[in-house]
């Protein structure tokens, strides 16, 4: 890609990598020297720059705090045995982001800067990505606004930011859910496609709830019957039942999951049928007890595959098989970091290499 751009840098007079314990980075704690700033002035965006990483200094006015203008990506680099920088599907997240803007009434940030930007940002702090096995660089994109005003409209100014952080194993290990039928995380034609911090924010009672009785996660329920699955609050629900994979198909109160979609793609390639259709908690159920429901697991960037062990709904467990025997999941999580790590063919340039 040829730079549309000059981005100015600030670079830090000392590096903090050396104090950086690697054995203990947990996930989204650490976060690495630069920072990539671009902000929206006068109906245009403006330079991005990298300067250190650093506190921001806004106004209590500022409109997202209080009317939350705010939207977000995830993402992921690794650092393959070669020494190369391998980003998997950033342009799927410069324009999800865009799709996300929309719908919040913030301007799209060109991908230009999204992707080169990030580029930029990864190669400057390059000898931050851990290589450790199930490690990563979790990217961080995010854009807010920022006019200091208390008045609810969109604002007139915004800032586009990346923050890149180390990230050690995020444990996949089995999930207990339970299904939600009474609270709501998005509904149609809210804003549940968009990765809005607003979504999270509805989230997390309801999710405590859960905890609290020895739940992990809460599948989702649609906002009118409580009767059709959505989504996982950081993941996409995949089931195999018999042989084919059903997955619930996209709508504006779902999010759409690059994990899902490059799952999808794989599961068409290898010949198995795949089917993005409503999908009710009973038939789910139902395959459960006739011993149909071979597999499910949530999918998404931070864990890519969670064996689901347990659904309970109205008082009862329904216990899933055994993980072990879950063939297609394992052989899609392997495919997944194969490709990210560089050591299969990424026949569908989902990779960047820099
Ligand atoms: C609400 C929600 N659904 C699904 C996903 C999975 O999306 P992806 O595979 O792009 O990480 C995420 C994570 O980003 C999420 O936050």
């Amino acid at each position: 890609m040829t730079k549309a751009f000059q981005i100015n840098t600030q670079l830090v007079t000392q590096s903090r990598l050396d104090q950086t314990d690697y054995n203990n980075l947990g996930f989204g704690k650490v976060f690495s020297d630069h920072m990539l700033v671009c902000d929206f002035k006068d109906g245009a965006w403006e330079k991005p720059q990298i300067i250190p990483f650093q506190n921001l200094s806004i106004s209590p006015a500022t409109n997202f705090i209080h009317y939350g203008q705010s939207i977000f990506e995830g993402l992921k680099a690794f650092l393959s045995t070669d020494g190369k920088v391998r980003i998997f599907r950033p342009e799927a997240n410069a324009r999800r982001m865009n799709i996300s803007a929309k719908r919040l009434c913030m301007p799209e940030i060109p991908e230009e800067i999204f992707l080169e930007g990030l580029n930029e940002l990864l190669n400057l702090d390059k000898k931050w990505i851990p290589t450790s096995e199930g490690s990563s660089m979790y990217i961080r994109p995010f854009m807010f606004s920022l006019d200091a005003e208390i008045r609810v409209r969109p604002s007139d100014t915004y800032r586009f930011m990346i923050i890149l952080s180390p990230s050690g194993k995020y444990y996949s290990s089995p999930v207990k859910v339970l299904v939600e039928r009474q609270y709501v995380r998005a509904a149609r034609g809210g804003l549940g496609s968009a990765k809005t911090s607003a979504n999270y924010a509805a989230s997390l009672y309801p999710a405590k709830l859960a905890q609290q009785r020895g739940f992990d996660q809460l599948i989702w329920t649609d906002a009118s019957e409580h009767q059709y699955i959505e989504e996982a609050g950081t993941m996409n629900f995949m089931f195999v039942i018999n042989d084919t994979l059903i997955t619930p198909a996209l709508s504006d109160s779902i999010l759409a999951g690059i994990t899902r979609d490059s799952i999808i793609t794989l599961a068409k390639e290898w010949g198995m049928k795949v089917e993005e259709r409503n999908v009710s908690i009973d038939e789910v159920l139902k395959a459960s007890e006739n011993g149909t429901l071979k597999e499910a697991f949530g999918a998404g960037t931070a864990a890519v595959v969670s064996p689901i062990v347990v659904i309970h709904d109205n008082g009862k467990d329904y216990n899933l098989p055994a993980v072990e025997g879950r063939i297609f999941s394992a052989r899609v999580a392997k495919e997944l970091s194969e490709i990210k790590a560089g050591t299969k063919a990424d026949s569908h340039n989902w990779v960047t290499v820099l």
